[in-house]
């Protein structure tokens, strides 16, 4: 039977919401009634029976916008089958260490919101251009990537997140 899915995201430089959009056309072609909405532009959830939430990690926490989604909707996301995904550079490294700090994002995301169980929390690597980042920010990001041993560039893996959006 067809489902009735909402892709939710938000995003700062852009990269989340590819990320989503390209989760939404996978599930588009397994014949699923599909939106794929920025968290600001969500107004109903009744109609879905899926919703998956995705954010960038900035400075180790999930966007404003998308706990807050989380923790205003607690009542009508408990009926829902919920997964979420957030993207962030750590992963760009599979080393031992990126891989426990991907894990331990995905512990913090999961608990954003206790009453909630999603079915998953995935971790995709992203993307950054230092150059697309406000001048006052790109010092403290430089700083912060060195110390994630991370760096400027393009990590996503489409075939990862085709691959996870199939399983959903
Ligand atoms: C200001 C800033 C802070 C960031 N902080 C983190 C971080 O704490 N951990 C991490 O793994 N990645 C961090 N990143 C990398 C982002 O998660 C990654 O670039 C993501 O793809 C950005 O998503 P967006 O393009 O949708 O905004 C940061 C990026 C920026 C620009």
């Amino acid at each position: 039977m067809d489902k009735n899915i909402l892709v939710t995201y938000s995003t700062k430089l852009g990269s989340t919401k590819e990320v989503a959009e390209k989760i939404g056309k996978t599930l588009k072609e397994k014949e699923n009634n599909v939106d794929v909405f920025n968290i600001e532009d969500v107004i109903n959830l009744q109609k879905y029976d899926t919703v998956i939430v995705g954010s960038p990690i900035r400075y180790d926490k999930w966007m404003n916008e998308a706990r807050d989604f989380l923790k205003n909707n607690t009542k009508v996301l408990k009926n829902k089958r919920l997964f979420y995904f957030f993207v962030c550079l750590t992963l760009s490294s599979k080393s031992e260490r990126s891989t426990k700090r991907g894990q331990k994002y995905a512990e913090y995301i999961r608990n954003i919101n206790p009453s909630l169980n999603p079915i998953d929390v995935k971790g995709f690597a992203g993307a950054v251009e230092l150059k697309r980042v406000p001048f006052h920010t790109r010092y403290i990001l430089k700083f912060l990537l060195k110390l994630k041993g991370a760096s400027e560039g393009d990590y996503r893996d489409w075939n990862e997140i085709e691959k996870w959006a199939q399983e959903v």
